[in-house]
């Protein structure tokens, strides 16, 4: 299960996130659709924790990505 809670993210005075939620069940295919710059791509790098949000939480199977990527990886 993957749980996005209210994901900001600006590069500098670009706000490319306002606050983005979603959740996705185990075995649920989700798709994540949106014109050029709707913020796809950071929202996906946040997901993987390639990037860090300004604010909000990601959790996957209950972990917080960033609290605990080591138990998230492993799991
Ligand atoms: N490295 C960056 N520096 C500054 N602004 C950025 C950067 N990456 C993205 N942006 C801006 O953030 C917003 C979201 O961009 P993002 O690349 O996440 O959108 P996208 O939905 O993946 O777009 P596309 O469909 O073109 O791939 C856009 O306004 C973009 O110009
Ligand atoms: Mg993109």
């Amino acid at each position: 299960m993957i749980d996005v809670r209210n994901i900001k993210k600006s590069y500098g005075q670009q706000e490319a996130l306002k606050g983005i939620s979603f959740s996705i069940k185990q075995g649920e295919f989700y798709s994540l659709l949106g014109p050029n710059g709707a913020g796809k791509t950071t929202t996906i790098s946040i997901m993987s924790s390639i990037l860090k949000p300004d604010s909000g939480k990601v959790f996957i199977d209950g972990h917080n990505i960033y609290d605990k990527p080591f138990d998230t990886k492993k799991s």
